[in-house]
């Protein structure tokens, strides 16, 4: 039986485990990735819905944002957004690449942030590395740190069961990626609070990505009272 402590402990290793291959592989990972939205429309059409609804309303936060080319894509647009990820040296590429976006070292379980003060979260398979029952705890502090009718826009591999990578690109990693449903997500996210927008799914480009189905899921945080039935 799992115990707090063993949980935590879990959570923990887990954690070093990404950072650690995050590290190891992040030049490489934005040299090849960081251009991506050039051949994938579809991600760039749900990138523009998202600008238009945060525009106005920011900041945004581009959780796990790697390389940072989805907080570009986004600034771009007009967007006030900065990125955060748990891998001190996908930051420094992140800032390398883009010197006018801000970018920090944070654990999305755990955000180093006070409550309500996003217009909106973007998180593009940042998710992956969970573990199906690390799910919810993301996803509450997504709508901790929003603002009332603030959005989150998240985008996974589609599907079930996971998967071990012990070398990427040539280099040694430690990463296990989980393989979650549109109806995980939803029931997560509805868990935590939110409504669902809009959800869409996707065959993978051809030569362009990992071959697996993508999901994307736009959900708004809806203050508790604007739910409640004003029948008398
Ligand atoms: C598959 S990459 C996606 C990067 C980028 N969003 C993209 O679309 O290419 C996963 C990213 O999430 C980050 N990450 C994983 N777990 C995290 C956590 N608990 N908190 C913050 N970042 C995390 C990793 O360091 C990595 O940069």
């Amino acid at each position: 039986m799992k115990t707090a402590h063993s949980e935590a402990a879990g959570a923990r290793q887990r954690w070093r485990s990404v950072r650690e291959s995050y590290d190891t592989i992040a030049a490489e990972y934005a040299r090849r990735i960081y251009p991506e939205l050039e051949d994938k429309p579809f991600d760039r059409d749900c990138l523009d819905c998202f600008a238009e609804r945060v525009r106005a309303i920011g900041p945004v936060c581009d959780l796990g944002c790697g390389p940072g080319h989805v907080a570009r894509y986004l600034r771009d647009r007009g967007v006030d957004v900065f990125g955060l990820d748990i891998s001190a040296a996908m930051v420094r590429e992140a800032s390398r690449l883009n010197p006018d976006i801000q970018f920090v070292e944070g654990n999305m379980e755990s955000l180093n942030m006070k409550s309500e003060t996003l217009g909106g979260i973007v998180s593009f398979y940042s998710i992956i590395h969970l573990d199906r029952e690390a799910l919810f705890k993301p996803m509450a502090e997504m709508w901790r740190v929003l603002r009332p009718n603030g959005f989150a826009l998240v985008a996974f591999h589609e599907g079930s069961g996971s998967i071990h990578s012990a070398e990427l690109w040539g280099h040694t990693v430690n990463l296990d990626a989980t393989f979650f449903t549109s109806l995980e997500i939803i029931g997560n996210l509805e868990r935590a609070g939110f409504q669902i927008d809009t959800a869409a799914e996707r065959d993978p480009y051809p030569e362009v990505e990992y071959q697996s189905r993508r999901g994307y899921i736009l959900a708004t945080k809806r203050p508790p009272s604007s739910t409640r039935s004003t029948d008398k």
